[in-house]
């Protein structure tokens, strides 16, 4: 007989078996994994919205930096008939244990060839795709201000015109580098912050404070111009909009 005997048992397992991956990757290599814990389920719910605000018709779907799933879990179910889906995964453990959730997953069952796991760095992506939604689980407060820029633009130029970028990035963590990082490390944090900023400033159509989750995020969602004339957000306006 089974050791786990519900349903139930097994989610809670699974949860378990997957947190331990995570610590041990982060042990591993806390720049690239950048979270000690894979994101929670409010988090991911928000991150995959605009998938579902798609409604009824196909989408094309890019997430980046899936690590053990948690948010193309969430994502998956939300895809309509005839959507595409890839993934991209940097690190090879991942990678693995993301195409063995792509090929178990009920709601894919027969759709496979439009589901996707690409080991690779997003850096080095070439699907020859666009997308109408992007979802990315990247560590970017981790990276350079320059990288940073250049997997921004990245982004923009992936989503189709009028597509949507989710990202999140950890509240706290910079405050958290000044008490004990280099100052050399604070100045690049600061330098990151001030390349999202400018992306935000042209492009944000919303931002959510998720304080249930391990540590509390901040969810950014962005927008490529459908008309490179159409009138950016005021950051006032967007002020209004966060929760
Ligand atoms: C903070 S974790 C997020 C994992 C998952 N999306 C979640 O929310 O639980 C970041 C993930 O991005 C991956 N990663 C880091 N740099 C990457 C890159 N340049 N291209 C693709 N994946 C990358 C890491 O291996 C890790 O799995």
């Amino acid at each position: 007989m089974d050791d786990w005997t519900t349903p139930h048992d097994r989610v809670l397992a699974q949860r378990n078996a997957e947190g331990w991956m995570f610590l041990i990757e982060a042990a591993r290599d806390l720049r690239t994994t950048g979270a000690i814990a894979p994101s929670g389920k409010t988090l991911a719910r928000l991150l995959t919205d605009p998938v579902d605000e798609r409604g009824a018709r196909p989408v094309n779907v890019l997430e980046v930096g899936a690590g053990t799933g948690s948010v193309t879990r969430a994502l998956i179910p939300r895809l309509s008939s005839g959507s595409r889906l890839d993934i991209v995964e940097a690190n090879p453990r991942f990678a693995a244990r993301l195409r063995h959730l792509v090929h178990a997953h009920p709601h894919l069952a027969g759709v496979g060839e439009r589901v996707r796991v690409h080991h690779t760095y997003l850096e080095q992506l070439g699907t020859g795709h666009r997308y109408d939604v992007i979802v990315s689980g990247l560590p970017l407060t981790n990276f350079t201000p320059a990288r940073v820029e250049a997997i921004m633009d990245r982004y923009l130029d992936l989503l189709e015109p009028g597509g949507t970028l989710t990202y999140f990035v950890y509240r706290g963590t910079r405050y958290a580098r000044s008490l004990t990082a280099t100052r050399a490390e604070t100045v690049r944090h600061r330098g990151v912050e001030e390349v999202l900023a400018d992306f935000q400033r042209r492009h944000a159509t919303g931002c959510w404070t998720v304080w249930p989750n391990l540590p509390p995020a901040r969810v950014w969602r962005l927008r490529r111009p459908a008309d490179p004339a159409a009138p950016a957000i005021t950051p006032t306006a967007l002020a209004g909009r966060g929760r």
